[in-house]
């Protein structure tokens, strides 16, 4: 496990869409893993700036997205397919048919989540998987439990995850309850991980997850045993390390 600390939310950003970069240069056909959230919108912008200055091409990658609220559809602006058109996809090259985001309107929830899993095989699995962390410790939308989820499923998004992500919505009403989310076996299945976090709010759950007992009561502390994690972190999300 690799911990980089850095001095700011910028810098953060720019040593993420760095990686990123390098791992498109050395696989243009790279399978990427992606989230959502307020953490990596600084390293999206300076992807996007990469791109523009011709570092980056994006014609050849695919993407799969961690997590989508259930019950919303694809063109509401909360949902995670819409926050990726807008911070990400409209502004690089990227193949349209190759952005896999969980279908959060789906009818059969069980064949969807199925057919996620069997997208990112049949794609050979994902290269590079970013990961974001919630306050509680969840990763993707795995939430802290008695039992790690496997593959992609619906999740009960716990209260705290609701109260966080209210922020996003006109009232905490709003806030679906439910979403669709890659299991930790699908996260762990990555070929590397990239964990961003910044900000004090963050800083227990990173000392629980790097290091604290390997726990569901704290989803990402998983990523202990996972053989190419690389985690960048702000001082106060590394503060109690
Ligand atoms: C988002 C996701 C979540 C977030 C986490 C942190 O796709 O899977 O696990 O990464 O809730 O969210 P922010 O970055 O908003 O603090």
């Amino acid at each position: 496990m690799r911990i980089i600390v850095v001095d700011n939310y910028e810098e953060m950003s720019k040593k993420a869409a760095m990686m990123i970069a390098s791992q498109i240069m050395l696989k243009p056909d790279s399978i990427l893993g992606l989230a959502t959230g307020d953490t990596p919108l600084g390293m999206y912008k300076e992807l996007i700036l990469l791109y523009n200055k011709n570092e980056v091409d994006f014609k050849e990658v695919t993407t799969f997205n961690l997590d989508e609220y259930y019950g919303l559809n694809r063109e509401n602006p909360q949902s995670y397919y819409s926050y990726m058109m807008a911070n990400l996809f409209n502004s690089i090259n990227i193949n349209m048919e190759n952005i896999n985001v969980p279908r959060g309107m789906a009818k059969d929830v069980k064949a969807v989540c199925s057919d996620y899993e069997d997208k990112i095989k049949q794609a050979s699995g994902i290269d590079m998987q970013v990961l974001g962390i919630g306050g509680n410790g969840h990763i993707g939308f795995n939430e802290p439990d008695v039992n790690f989820e496997a593959e992609t499923h619906l999740v009960n998004l716990n209260v705290q995850t609701i109260e966080a992500n209210s922020r996003f919505f006109d009232s905490i009403e709003d806030v679906p309850v439910k979403a669709i989310s890659m299991g930790i076996k699908t996260i762990m299945n990555s070929k590397k991980i990239l964990l961003l976090a910044n900000g004090i709010g963050k800083a227990e759950a990173i000392a629980k997850a790097i290091n604290g007992k390997i726990s569901p009561k704290v989803p990402a502390s998983i990523i202990q045993l996972h053989n190419d994690v690389t985690i960048i972190l702000d001082k106060e999300a590394a503060s109690l390390l």
